[in-house]
């Protein structure tokens, strides 16, 4: 009696315990990858800006907007204050417009959200790789194609060094790139 629970146990309920663990890990592992990984994160923001019009059919340079990409990490998103420039006139009376000039109005920051983000303990900086010639879709897809912006690529560790190491073979349209850093201190201060 004992001896045959036992069998039952080791035969029967052992493997399904396993192969139910097993399955279920594998399962959320993939189902979440998206998540983990940021690709397809595609938030909704508080005005319905669109890169598709402004970046693609009207043309306006990214760093008009994003004016610290080559200066600084980070290329900062514009303040209000830069859609007023065109805004105080242009489309004053769409429903969009007027929340956005309220906002100005009562100098209250508009609080977009982040959609593309490194973990602090990696270093990222976009000045070295903008000011070398690399485009911003290598890395962010053709933004000035999409209505609502959303992460394409992946930014793991395995991303960054997947260009770095293979650099002039996949950054063929810059002059004269080099392989990109891939010893631990130049991404982990
Ligand atoms: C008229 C101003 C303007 C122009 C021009 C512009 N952007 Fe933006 N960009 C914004 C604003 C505002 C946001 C935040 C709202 C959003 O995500 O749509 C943003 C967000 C982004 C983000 C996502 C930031 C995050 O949270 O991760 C990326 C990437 C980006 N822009 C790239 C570009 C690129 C590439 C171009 C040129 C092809 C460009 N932008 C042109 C205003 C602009
Ligand atoms: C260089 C000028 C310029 C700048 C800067 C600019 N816009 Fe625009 N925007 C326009 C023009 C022109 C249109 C109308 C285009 C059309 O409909 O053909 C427009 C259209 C829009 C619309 C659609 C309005 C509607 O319902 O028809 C929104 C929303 C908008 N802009 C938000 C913003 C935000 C937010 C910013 C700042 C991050 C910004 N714009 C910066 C020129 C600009
Ligand atoms: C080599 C890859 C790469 C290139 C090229 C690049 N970006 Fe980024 N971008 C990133 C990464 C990685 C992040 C997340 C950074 C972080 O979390 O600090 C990011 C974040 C952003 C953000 C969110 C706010 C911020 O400042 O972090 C904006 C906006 C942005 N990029 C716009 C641009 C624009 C515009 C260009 C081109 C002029 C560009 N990026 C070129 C990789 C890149
Ligand atoms: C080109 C930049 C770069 C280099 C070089 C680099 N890393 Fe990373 N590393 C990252 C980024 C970005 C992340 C965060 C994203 C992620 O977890 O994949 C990260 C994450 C990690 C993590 C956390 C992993 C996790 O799953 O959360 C460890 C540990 C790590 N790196 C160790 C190393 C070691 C050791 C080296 C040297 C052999 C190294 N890294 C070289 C960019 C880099
Ligand atoms: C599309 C290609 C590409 C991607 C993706 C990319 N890099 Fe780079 N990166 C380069 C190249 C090329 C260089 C070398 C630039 C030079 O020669 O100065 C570089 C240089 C660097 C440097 C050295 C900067 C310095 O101060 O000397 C750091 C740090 C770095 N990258 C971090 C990252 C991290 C972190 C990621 C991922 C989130 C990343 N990079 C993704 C191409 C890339």
């Amino acid at each position: 009696m004992k001896k045959s629970f036992l069998d039952y146990v080791l035969k029967i309920r052992l493997p399904i315990v396993l192969f139910v663990a097993l399955s279920s890990f594998a399962l959320t592992y993939f189902v979440s990858r998206p998540e983990r990984d940021g690709v397809g994160y595609e938030p909704e923001q508080p005005i319905a800006f669109s890169h598709k019009l402004h970046a693609g059919t009207m043309a306006i340079d990214c760093k008009y907007c994003h004016a610290d990409v080559t200066k600084s990490r980070h290329a900062m998103v514009p303040p209000v204050a830069t859609c007023m420039n065109c805004h105080s006139v242009a489309r004053k009376n769409k429903p969009e417009i007027i929340k956005l000039t309220q906002y100005f109005a009562e100098g209250k920051p508009l609080m977009w959200k982040r959609i593309h983000k490194v973990p602090d303990f990696a270093y990222f900086n976009h000045s070295v790789h903008v000011n070398k010639g690399i485009e911003c879709q290598s890395c962010h897809g053709n933004v000035q194609e999409m209505d609502v912006v959303r992460q394409s690529n992946s930014f793991t560790m395995a991303n960054c060094l997947d260009c770095h190491r293979n650099a002039p073979t996949v950054l063929t349209y810059v002059p004269n790139v080099k392989k990109g850093p891939d010893n631990c201190f130049a991404c982990h201060r």
